[in-house]
């Protein structure tokens, strides 16, 4: 799994142990009855935060936006967005997360900014070719950089727009009205920098680096992973290790295992990385019931730096993007997980974990039981612990990112504001309805999908092996059961899988674990011990997973417990 064995001192290493939960603050809790989630609120809901028992909060984007892309379209990096609070309550909330042991990382989006930030208006008006004018990439030749693929293709029809105040094109990989900062001019660079210090001396704890591999464009190139991108994130790096050591990047890079590993440089670059190529085969596994696509994708996956560690997830804000799977997988997952036609954007699927599994609970258990046990740092969505529903018929990505769901009451317990006041409506389809799916009901049952997430995560705290272990997947000649173990130290955890919905039998070779015994990691039952040169059979519940601590059984003779003698000198009367 690592490439190299450098110890560093474990506090700076907090990254691979963590569980982090993403949220957006307008989506969480409304403080002040305005109808939109803000800091007021996220302060409220910390210790719900802590009784879950996540490590970290990823906070999407807070800052002053037209809010056309949720956030990700920034117009003042340096302060809050006012309907969400002030610095002031940014740095209360700073204080009471760490309190409460949780780190807080935030999203720094320096690939593009709003066409509303003051840099855009300034170089729009600028001098062709002045520094000003620099801030963003224009051109007067649209067929410049002709071979960087569209990635919002349902949105826009080219990398280019034209702007009548500049009377040139602009550059940008994302909506038009979020135009490329432009690497090559330095000053943008010190612009970063100062970002960074910024926020950093505030006391955040890493950075989520949006869209990170396109910063630079090169002409012949597709414009993605470019030397000059990793060669500034490495002068980023460097610049937090020196100044603000624990600090973590966080890169978002939807590549191919291979370029998306490059992030990690030589350990000398992003700390952690999101494995996007894990995410839809976890679907198409469960969906063929089938180990292979999930074998196949760590197979492919490099060995990363040993200070580096992916960071795994089932859902974000985003839809579920399948740009890094083949075409065939492509129609597969949409015939599959895509029912309603309205469900599809982008290259991706708009739902959230519980629709797309169809409100199974074992299936959605299953997932969640790959998420914590496969290596990375668990990454869990806002709601999906509760199992929420989503909202295709909203526009864009909002069908993800509706009102968390609080309690039964008015607003699911998100808002006292008027219904039609909210930032979006709640969930009223039946099936996901707020009066049923809800915190506070999940609470009172301990059978929940609530009490069932807080129990993985317990359990996942108590092993170190979860964050750091190796990957080693096991023979088994079911193809419908995946096996694996993960070691750190002096520790292994076994894990079966039955991704069929039929029980299922598996014979397993524990090789090397002989005279071991598995005892099972949530009710601590032993079972029988591997003997040597037999395999071990497991029979498997439908989508069943099993997890397991493989102890070693002492075997040395204990010598009987014998009484001691105690001589005792009789005195006086006999
Ligand atoms: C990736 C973010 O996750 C997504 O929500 C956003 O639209 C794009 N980057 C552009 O910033």
């Amino acid at each position: 799994m690592s490439k190299t064995n450098i110890d560093f001192p474990d506090n700076l290493l907090w990254y691979k142990d963590a569980i982090i939960y993403e949220l957006h603050i307008k989506a969480f809790r409304d403080g002040n009855g305005d109808g939109v989630g803000d800091f007021q609120g996220l302060l409220e809901k910390l210790d719900y935060l802590q009784e879950l028992g996540v490590t970290a909060i990823w906070l999407l984007p807070f800052y002053p936006s037209p809010l056309r892309d949720d956030g990700y379209d920034i117009a003042d990096y340096y302060t809050i967005n006012k309907s969400y609070g002030d610095i002031e309550q940014f740095k209360i909330l700073l204080d009471e997360a760490h309190r409460r042991n949780l780190k807080v990382i935030t999203e720094l989006v320096i690939n593009h900014s709003s066409d509303q930030h003051p840099w855009f208006q300034r170089a729009r008006r600028a001098p062709k070719g002045s520094p000003e004018r620099d801030y963003y990439v224009w051109t007067d030749d649209p067929t410049q950089y002709k071979d960087v693929r569209i990635i919002f293709q349902d949105f826009e029809k080219s990398n280019w727009t034209w702007d009548n105040e500049a009377q040139q094109y602009y550059w940008h990989r994302f909506f038009h009205h979020q135009p490329d900062l432009n690497y090559g001019n330095p000053l943008v660079q010190d612009e970063v920098f100062r970002m960074i210090d910024y926020w950093c001396e505030l006391g955040v704890d890493g950075f989520r680096l949006d869209a990170v591999p396109y910063l630079f464009e090169r002409e012949g190139t597709n414009g993605e992973n470019l030397p000059e991108t990793h060669a500034f994130l490495k002068k980023l790096r460097k610049h937090v290790d020196d100044h603000f050591p624990g600090v973590v990047f966080l890169a978002e890079a939807n590549m191919w295992p291979e370029d998306s590993a490059s992030y990690f440089g030589n350990g000398d670059e992003c700390h952690m990385n999101y494995h996007f190529p894990v995410m839809p085969r976890l679907f198409m596994s469960l969906q063929m019931e089938d180990r292979y696509p999930i074998t196949d994708i760590f197979d492919q996956t490099p060995a990363i730096p040993a200070n580096c560690q992916w960071a795994i997830f089932l859902r974000n804000h985003d839809e579920l993007t399948l740009e890094m799977v083949t075409d065939e997988e492509r129609d597969y997952m949409y015939k599959t997980y895509a029912k309603d036609p309205k469900a599809k954007i982008n290259l991706g699927i708009r739902h959230r974990l519980a629709p797309l599994l169809g409100n199974n609970r074992k299936k959605i258990e299953l997932m969640n039981s790959l998420l914590f046990s496969l290596p990375g740092t668990p990454v869990i969505y806002y709601g999906d612990e509760i199992g929420m529903g989503d909202n295709v018929y909203l526009g864009d990505r909002d069908g993800v990112r509706t009102p968390m769901q609080w309690s039964p009451d008015r607003n699911a317990g998100f808002s006292t504001a008027n219904p039609h006041k909210l930032y979006l409506p709640t969930i009223l389809d039946p099936e996901y309805h707020y009066e049923s799916v809800n915190v506070e009901t999940q609470r009172q049952n301990t059978s929940s999908l609530f009490w069932f997430m807080k129990r993985m995560i317990t359990l996942r705290k108590k092993h170190k092996a979860f964050g750091r272990g190796d990957l080693n997947f096991l023979p088994v000649e079911n193809p419908k059961v995946l096996a694996f173990t993960r070691t750190y130290a002096d520790e292994t955890l076994l894990f079966v899988i039955n991704l069929s919905k039929f029980s299922q039998p598996a014979h397993i070779e524990l090789t090397g674990f002989s005279g071991y015994v598995p005892v099972e990691a949530f009710s601590q039952n032993s079972f029988p011990i591997v003997s040597e040169n037999e395999t071990y059979f497991f029979t498997l519940a439908p989508h069943d997973y099993q997890w397991f601590v493989l102890e070693k059984k002492h075997t040395d003779v204990i010598p009987a417990f014998q009484l001691p003698t105690i001589n005792v000198a009789l005195w006086g009367r006999f």
